[in-house]
């Protein structure tokens, strides 16, 4: 049995096979609508989440399975006090696979421990977003035509953005990939990601606190937003809030092929004026994000659809 806790827990051969089959799903999916059928989901989120938890969903209901779950702590027996532990034994009885977000760091892990079903890291703290990386690997390779020989701009919250952390760890994998680190001093990478991820794989890099001087570099730009959540205070997340704004006027310096990436959601760094630029492509991404879920559903479960 396997569970996904981080992007690395796939080789880059598995995570090929993987995106193969999300654009099969895609282009055929009929071919997959029964595949698990009598399968259910459960979806465990100790904190908030519409893409993630609702594509989880759709991604097993569209192959014919089920769904259980809860979408905040306060409605699960939590809060209690139940233990992670606890709740994914008793989950293990109910459901087929789950996923699971949560605020702390590692809770996922914690719950792959006890669990006797595949858990799924759907984000854990500012730690790692496994499933937005295969969401935006799949984005980038549909689109683009390549996960390697770019170069790419993470614009934003750096320091708390679990997102950016789980696709550096993902793409240093693939040759000739530029990082381009764009955020306010307060919000750089963290140490573990310069040092243990980026320099440790001689990945090629470089820190800038202004977006327009990345811009006409890019081939791809990944805004992220600044995470109010993870703030001590509402001070430093006001200050820091609308450090970036992505709008026409600054897209102007960015070439006609740069193609724009976002998690999601949204709250300020990208105007609404930039979503009908064809480089705009996170609402497009989001809708990744059900095929390479549906993807990983099939896998996790070793279910093959001839
Ligand atoms: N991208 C993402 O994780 O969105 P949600 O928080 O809505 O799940």
């Amino acid at each position: 049995m396997r569970h996904l806790m981080s992007p690395l827990d796939f080789s880059v051969e598995e995570l090929d096979r993987l995106l193969d089959l999300a654009n099969d799903i895609e282009a055929n999916p009929k071919k997959y609508a029964h595949a698990c059928d009598g399968k259910k989901i459960a979806t465990l989120f100790y904190e908030p989440s519409t893409r993630t938890r609702l594509s989880f969903e759709a991604a097993m209901l569209n192959l014919g399975g089920s769904v259980l779950g809860f979408s905040s702590a306060d409605s699960s027996s939590a809060a209690k006090g139940e233990t992670v532990a606890d709740t994914i034994r008793i989950i293990s009885s109910y459901a087929d696979i789950c996923a699971m977000r949560h605020p702390k760091e590692g809770a996922p892990l914690v719950a792959s421990m006890y669990s006797s079903i595949p858990v799924i890291n759907a984000g854990d703290g500012g730690h790692q977003h496994p499933t937005q990386t295969l969401t935006d690997l799949l984005t980038i390779r549909t689109l683009k035509g390549r996960l390697d020989n770019i170069t790419i701009g993470l614009c934003g919250d750096l320091k708390f953005g679990r997102t950016v952390h789980s696709l550096i760890s993902a793409l240093v994998r693939y040759p000739n990939v530029n990082f381009i680190l764009i955020s306010p001093e307060e919000l750089r990478i963290p140490d573990y990601i310069r040092e243990n991820v980026l320099r440790k794989n001689h990945q090629n890099f470089k820190e800038v606190v202004r977006l327009e001087d990345a811009l006409p570099e890019l081939d791809l730009l990944y805004m992220t937003r600044v995470q109010k959540e993870r703030f001590f205070n509402e001070e430093d997340y006001v200050r820091m809030k609308d450090f970036y704004i992505l709008d026409k006027a600054k897209l102007e310096l960015a070439g006609p092929d740069m193609l724009i990436l976002h998690p999601l959601p949204r709250v300020n760094e990208i105007s609404a004026e930039v979503d009908d630029d064809p480089r705009a492509v996170y609402f497009r991404q989001a809708q990744y994000g059900v095929y390479v879920r549906m993807a990983l559903i099939l896998t996790l479960l070793e279910v093959e659809v001839c």
